[in-house]
């Protein structure tokens, strides 16, 4: 590829996959897998920099994943925990802003205060906007989005006619982020699992065999090399 010629996509969401097989390919507990993962995120945030990209989403929880066994959802939590205790730091060395989406009113007290403590810690930092996705569900998104809209009607702040694609994507927990133009998903499963279906519209879905604890630079590289080989048209004919 024409390097010179590369678009860079401004929002990139990854769909972290793989932790579990990657660690019972080699005969490890799947916690182990997780900690391997959660070392893809920290290599993935500073490639993002390193590269320029300025918006990166991570999927670490789905409002699905609650029904995994309570070991491994305390593992995960721990995770999380351990990740913004550590790394508030290194994140603003790096100019990286962090911020969540997702439903906290089902998080520790503890990690709702750790989040909103690293959130305000690295507000200032314009280099990475860094989203981290955690009790987050697309579809429980959208039905919270209307039922925020359908109260300012009822109490008549608002018309039906208001309701526009742009007034709704503004009740999203997504509200001032583009929508990411690259979705990639990790360890060769094909689906969107509940992530981001609203703004997923036009993001071009790219899916990688490569287990999320393999995740690399150069994965990541990889990907926004197959984007760039995509033409994306927005529903036009692509003919000018
Ligand atoms: C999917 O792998 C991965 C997850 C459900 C969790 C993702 C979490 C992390 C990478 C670690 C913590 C995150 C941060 C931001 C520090 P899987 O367990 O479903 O894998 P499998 O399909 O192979 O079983």
């Amino acid at each position: 590829m024409d390097a010179a010629a590369a678009v860079l996509p401004q929002h990139i969401a990854i769909i972290m996959d793989g932790n579990g097989r990657w660690a019972k390919s080699r005969y490890l507990p799947r916690a182990l897998g997780h900690r391997e993962g959660a070392e893809a995120v920290r290599r993935t945030v500073t490639a993002c920099g390193e590269l320029g990209v300025p918006y990166l989403t991570l999927f670490a929880f789905s409002s699905e994943n609650w029904k995994r066994p309570a070991d491994e959802v305390d593992d995960l939590m721990w995770l999380l925990r351990s990740y913004l205790q550590r790394e508030v730091n290194e994140l603003n060395r790096q100019r990286v802003r962090i911020g969540f989406i997702g439903e906290r009113s089902a998080l520790a007290p503890d990690l709702v205060s750790l989040i909103e403590n690293a959130e305000m810690q690295t507000r200032q930092n314009d280099r990475l906007i860094f989203t981290i996705a955690v009790n987050y569900g697309g579809q429980h998104d959208i039905v919270a989005a209307a039922q925020r809209l359908a109260r300012e009607v009822a109490a008549g702040h608002m018309q039906p006619d208001q309701i526009t694609p742009e007034s709704f994507a503004a009740h999203l927990m997504t509200t001032g982020l583009p929508d990411p133009d690259l979705i990639i998903r990790t360890s060769g499963e094909q689906r969107l699992s509940n992530f981001m279906l609203w703004q997923a519209a036009y993001s071009e879905l790219i899916f990688l065999d490569t287990l999320w604890p393999d995740f690399s630079r150069q994965s990541l590289e990889q990907a926004i090399e197959l984007f760039n080989r995509r033409e994306r048209r927005f529903g036009a004919t692509g003919e000018s």
